[in-house]
Order: structure tokens, then sequence, then C-alpha cells
């Protein structure tokens, strides 16, 4: 993990703190990709992800915007509340789960801070081969948006004045090669999902209730490198029972979005509730997410 220096902290609308993070000696930052994101550890010790979104030519400091978030979990009012200039933030990354795919034409789709890792995306294109659909609840709150002002292809649709994103009207009529990109509520994304045939690449910052595993049902597991096994009780994760006999078991959202918790299964099938791994990944059987992730059978093996 490196540890870098907030030089600014900006309000970039309403309810959306930006931040400029360099290495506090200058040194030069790690290359990323549109798309990409860091792992950010705050001074609490809890860890959230953020996409970067300004530029990744300037290697001289990453840019990160942060919606608060009051019925959050507590990242989110934690940047908001406790982290300004000068604050040191440990980082890991950048990752990149959402890479931007070769295509002919691009559609991007956002719904409020999940403008966040398309606009690096965009600036990278050329003029006349994307278009961006970007929905927030008023003007105010939609990060940014004086940046877009000045782009051809931008569609603003604040809900209070212009209501919800016409998504049947804009995803009716693409051509098939289209390339559609959608960050932002889960709900957002499932209407996306339901609509588009097509080429449909997702990034979630949340799981939806329903992917987030309900503890039920109880198996075995054994931890083959450690040389344990340990009884997961309906009513508690399979994290919380590895993390008991290793505590330095990596994870962070815990939800089944960040992919922090992968682990390879060397025997048994694994329920997926996560929203890392493609369709095809999860059929293998191979990986899981420990967070989120149970048994379909009474025993699974894990390289642990
Ligand atoms: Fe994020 Fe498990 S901790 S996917």
């Amino acid at each position: 993990m490196s540890m870098l220096t907030v030089r600014s902290a900006v309000r970039e609308a309403e309810g959306v703190l930006g931040l400029l993070l360099a290495d506090p000696a200058g040194a030069e930052l790690a290359p990323w990709e549109p798309g990409a994101h860091l792992e950010v550890t705050l001074p609490s010790g809890t860890v959230r992800h953020y996409s970067l979104c300004g530029d990744p030519a300037d290697r001289s400091t990453y840019r990160l915007g942060v919606l608060r978030e009051p019925a959050g979990r507590g990242g989110s009012e934690e940047i908001h509340t406790a982290v300004g200039e000068g604050t040191v933030l440990g980082v890991r990354g950048p990752f990149n789960r959402f890479p931007l795919v070769p295509a002919e034409r691009y559609l991007f789709i956002a719904g409020g801070i999940g403008i966040t890792p398309l606009l690096p995306m965009i600036r990278s294109l050329p003029a006349g081969s994307w278009s961006l659909l970007y929905g927030g609840r008023s003007l105010a709150s939609m990060a940014y948006r004086e940046e877009l002002a000045g782009l051809r292809g931008v569609t603003l649709v604040p809900q209070d004045t212009a209501g919800p994103l016409d998504l049947d009207g804009v995803l009716g009529g693409l051509s098939a090669e289209t390339a559609v990109y959608c960050c932002g509520p889960e709900g957002l994304l499932r209407a996306v999902e339901e609509r588009w045939p097509g080429p449909l690449h997702t990034e979630r910052f949340g799981a939806a209730p329903s992917e987030v595993a309900t503890p039920s049902g109880a198996f075995e597991v054994e931890l083959r490198r450690t040389g344990r096994t340990l009884r997961v009780e309906p009513g508690r994760t399979l994290l919380d029972a590895v993390r008991e006999v290793v505590p330095g078991v990596a994870y962070s959202c815990e939800e089944g979005w960040c992919g922090t918790c992968e682990t390879k299964v060397i025997a048994g099938t694994p329920e997926h509730h996560d929203s890392v791994l493609s369709d095809e990944e999860k059929a293998s059987g191979t990986t899981m997410m420990l967070c989120v992730g149970r048994a379909c059978g009474p025993r699974l093996v894990l390289d642990l």
C-alpha cells in the first residue's frame, strides 16, 4: 500500500466531494486506464473503492469523486467530515475491472455518482463515436456537469425537471454493435440489462439486496493450506468463519462487488452471490467470493 496525501478537497456538486491525491514527495503515480479504481484506506481503517475520474496522462495526481451517503456504511461520511487537504490515505491500485473495450460506437449511461469512471472513458474517445446519457436527482447534484457541458454527445437529465432517463428511447434505436457502458444505482443497471441484448459493461458500487448472501444453511469448509476444517453455521458468513482462523484474509466491501476476497475453490460447489464473476466463471466454480458465497453442498475445500 502506498500513502498519498490529499492535495485538495473541493465540492463538485451537492453531496459530492472531489479529492486530488498526490505522493507527498511528488513522485510519479502508477499509470491507469479509464475505468480503473483505487482501494482507499481511510484514517479509521475503513477500506473503500473509488473510481478514478481524472486524466490518465496526469501522473502527478489521482482524482476521485465521493458521494456523501448518510444511510451508507460510514466510509463516505468519514471522507466528507474527516478528510481534507493534508490528510494521508492508504492507497492500493489502480485496479481495472471495468475496462474500455474497442468498439465502433459507445453509449454511456450514468446515474448520479456513477459518472466518475465514465468521465475518463469519454475523454479518451474521438468525438462523434460516443454519446452519454447522464441522469441525476437534480442539476445541482450532478457532479462534473460543467466539464461535460461543452462536449458533443452529452445529454444531462435532471430527474426533478426532466423526469427519469428514457432508456427505451435510447436503447431501442441502437445498432447491436454499440458497446453500452452503465454505472449507477442497482435499479438503473437492472433496467438497462433488461432492455439491452448487445454488449453491456456495468460497474456496481454496491450490491443489490438480493445479491448479498442471506446466511442460511450450514456447511463445512476445509482450509487446505491452513489445515483446518470449520463449520459455517446458518446466520454467519463464510468470510466471518474464515477470519477466525485466518485473521489476515483479504476482504473489503463484504457485499460481493469489489473482488478482494476472491478465493480459489479446490473441491465442492460454491453458491455465488457476487457481482464480480461472470456467469461462465461462476459456472466453472473455480473461485468464489468469501464474503457473500456459500456452499451448494455439504462441504467446500478452499485454497487458504
Ligand atoms: Fe468485496 Fe468480498 S470483500 S467481494
